[in-house]
């Protein structure tokens, strides 16, 4: 039941049959500006359409045209009659039986009056996708809840889902376990304790890396500094000798050239500090000097693998399954789960023919010896081949689309990928519309940066990203903090035992990260804040997970079941007169309206909001409706009713975000 929706269609039909109105063309869109009140005072629901049509009609003010409007709305089977209020804000109120007559619907409908959709589309979704040999860090959370969270919703929805985990399981980060094991591995240690071992060398070659790097740019650096340092000089003189309104300007050039300065100076000291970090380092540190061509010998180890050496192919193949154990880990963990795992090996193959098609078409060209394909609207092209044969990451992306659209034939795919990818995904799109391949409609579900406390990207002191494993396991023991606190006003009886403790905790303090992750808007950063994550009250999935027990400890209490209350609903219905239970039933009513809107701009925040208010609504029922101690039966009937669906429209929500409820908290 899409309240909101059929709404609007009632307006469009009223908007369509207004004379006044047979010149305006795209009706639709002023029907559809309803939103929900703020303020119960003036109804359920707000249509704001009169206002801006008055302004291309002639010869009705606002007021006069929402008049019509009204006269021609055909709406009595769902509210009471709609009030004209303002400047012609037309508002709406659920009629008290429309609400009634759902709520018992509701009841025998175990997916809460959620419609499948009239045509399902196939949606291929590829999320997570990290590069595997490195340890998953704290950046990979965002993507893989986003997309398990999208998976489950548009799949409730009625959709065909197909997910993708696209590993990156082919590139340099291979070059560098492969380099790591080839100079600083012992096969014995690799073989009894791979994963932790393999880590070890990633981490090792990886410092080597940045160590060289550092050293490398340093003289560039210091020359950069000299120029600036001279440049500053004659611009402090030029600014000494110039006069009035020239010398204000001058002035402020010697400070940008200060400025400028200044930042280079930063830079060299911090390179400086990660060159003496790793020269102390005690593992690396007398290794520091030893590889000065790292950087450039990993790529060799890479490309290598890619021209299918037979050493470096055995190794992979050994070392993948490793790799692969320790990101399930962390699945099992999220209880994220995939149709497909092909990661990028899987279309090496096929990468040669991407590549000659493109030419053969005229729409990839040499230029420097590497393959491109020149797009307009873009500085750089979209390189395919480079000039020593190396293929891009890109041109594994064009190999995938092709795949996919023969092998699955969607109508949408959705790639749930870091923000900073935008244009990578822009040219991958438009090279898609050139070639044809653009009957399905492609997304780009982009999203900000996890940052620390202090605004930065988080980093652990050493600088490298936080591991996801730590950061799972402090939220779980953060929320054990909070839910087994032996101060809690709440007491429970029987108390929890210790493993009913940690189920609990475990279930708490990974719905908290995955909460708060998935309510920030996916486009923006937000800041890592466990306290907050896992506090009791305030938007957070410990809150709405305390709402869920608490349905559940009511009907305890009360000593019913489920069925038990549909039974007394037969006889007494339901009749909603309290402004709280009425609030609460008209939340629960939306649930299918927040699911359409997670899906019109794969924001599961929307869904997040929605939970969040339902518990509100639910918190404020408790606080004013006795269920226990109702006036009369009947008003016990209607009470209860409302904690059954209560307790399933929650429990449903956070399953499609893909956390669990407990029994009690
Ligand atoms: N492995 C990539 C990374 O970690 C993300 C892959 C996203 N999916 C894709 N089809 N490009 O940056």
């Amino acid at each position: 039941m899409q309240v909101l929706a059929l709404l609007q269609s009632r307006f469009r039909s009223a908007l369509e049959s207004c004379d006044c109105l047979s010149a305006v063309d795209d009706l639709a869109n002023y029907a559809a500006l309803i939103r929900p009140a703020g303020n119960p005072k003036f109804g359920d629901y707000q249509a704001n359409c009169a206002m801006p049509l008055a302004k291309l009609v002639s010869g009705f003010n606002p007021r006069e045209l929402a008049q019509q409007i009204v006269d021609h709305l055909r709406i009595d089977d769902l509210c009471d009659p709609p009030t004209i209020a303002g400047p012609g804000f037309i508002n709406l109120r659920l009629a008290d039986k429309f609400l009634n007559d759902h709520m018992v619907r509701m009841l025998d409908d175990p997916r809460c009056l959620v419609e499948r959709a009239a045509s399902p589309q196939k949606i291929i979704i590829d999320y997570s996708s990290p590069n595997v040999a490195k340890p998953m860090h704290v950046g990979h959370i965002r993507s893989t809840v986003i997309g398990d969270s999208l998976a489950r919703v548009l799949r409730f929805l009625g959709h065909e889902v197909i997910t993708d985990n696209h590993l990156g399981d082919w590139g340099t980060q291979f070059g560098i376990i492969i380099y790591g094991y080839k100079h600083f591995g012992d096969p014995e240690t690799v073989s009894q304790n791979p994963v932790p071992e393999l880590a070890k060398l990633y981490r090792i070659v990886h410092q080597l890396m940045g160590y060289q790097k550092s050293v490398a740019g340093l003289p560039k650096l210091k020359a950069e500094i000299e120029k600036l340092k001279a440049e500053r000089a004659a611009a402090v003189a030029e600014a000494e000798q110039a006069e009035g309104k020239d010398a204000k300007k001058k002035r402020k050039l010697a400070d940008a050239a200060g400025k400028k300065l200044s930042a280079a100076e930063a830079a060299l000291r911090a390179a400086q500090e990660s060159i003496a970090a790793v020269e102390s380092d005690p593992v690396v540190g007398q290794q520091a000097s030893a590889h000065p061509n790292i950087n450039q010998a990993v790529l060799d180890e890479t490309s290598k693998l890619h021209r299918g050496d037979a050493e470096n192919l055995q190794l992979w193949n050994e070392f993948l399954p490793f790799c692969k154990d320790e990101i399930e880990r962390v699945y099992d963990r999220l209880h994220v789960s995939f149709d497909h795992t092909y990661g990028e090996s899987y279309y090496h193959p096929m990468l040669a023919d991407v590549v000659e098609d493109l030419q053969a078409n005229g729409l990839a060209t040499e230029s420097d010896g590497a393959i491109c394909v020149f797009l307009d609207d873009f500085d750089a092209p979209m390189i395919i081949r480079k000039s020593d044969g190396a293929y891009l990451y890109a041109t594994t992306d064009l190999a995938t689309l092709r795949f996919r659209l023969k092998t699955f034939d969607p109508d949408e795919i959705l790639y749930v990928v870091d923000t900073r990818q935008g244009e990578h995904f822009e040219k991958l799109f438009a090279v898609a519309r050139l070639t044809g391949l653009d009957q399905v409609k492609l997304v780009h579900v982009n999203f900000g940066t996890v940052l620390g406390e202090d605004g930065r990207p988080m980093k652990t002191r050493s600088g490298s990203l936080i591991g996801l494993e730590s950061l799972l396991d402090d939220a779980v023991d953060a929320a054990y903090q909070v839910v087994c606190d032996p101060d809690r006003l709440v007491k429970l009886e029987p108390p929890m035992d210790e493993a009913e403790q940690k189920s609990v905790a475990e279930a708490v303090g990974i719905g908290a990260i995955k909460y708060a992750d998935l309510g920030h808007d996916r486009a923006s950063d937000y800041r890592f804040n466990l306290a907050k994550m896992v506090a009791l009250s305030g938007n957070t999935a410990t809150y709405a997970q305390y709402s869920f027990a608490r349905t559940v400890s009511i009907l305890n209490r009360v000593g019913v079941d489920e069925s038990d209350v549909s039974q007394r609903v037969q006889t007494d219905g339901i009749n909603l007169n309290h402004p709280a239970e009425r609030a609460l039933a008209l939340k629960l009513l939306q649930f299918d309206d927040a699911l359409h809107s997670v899906y019109a701009d794969y924001g599961p925040n929307h869904l997040v909001e929605y939970v969040y208010a339902t518990a509100e609504a639910f918190s404020k029922f408790n606080d004013q409706c006795h269920v226990m101690n109702a006036e009369s039966a009947e008003v016990q009937t209607t009470r209860l009713a409302l904690v059954v669906l209560t307790g399933r429209v929650i429990r449903q929500a956070l399953q499609l975000l893909g956390i669990d409820v407990v029994q009690r908290m």
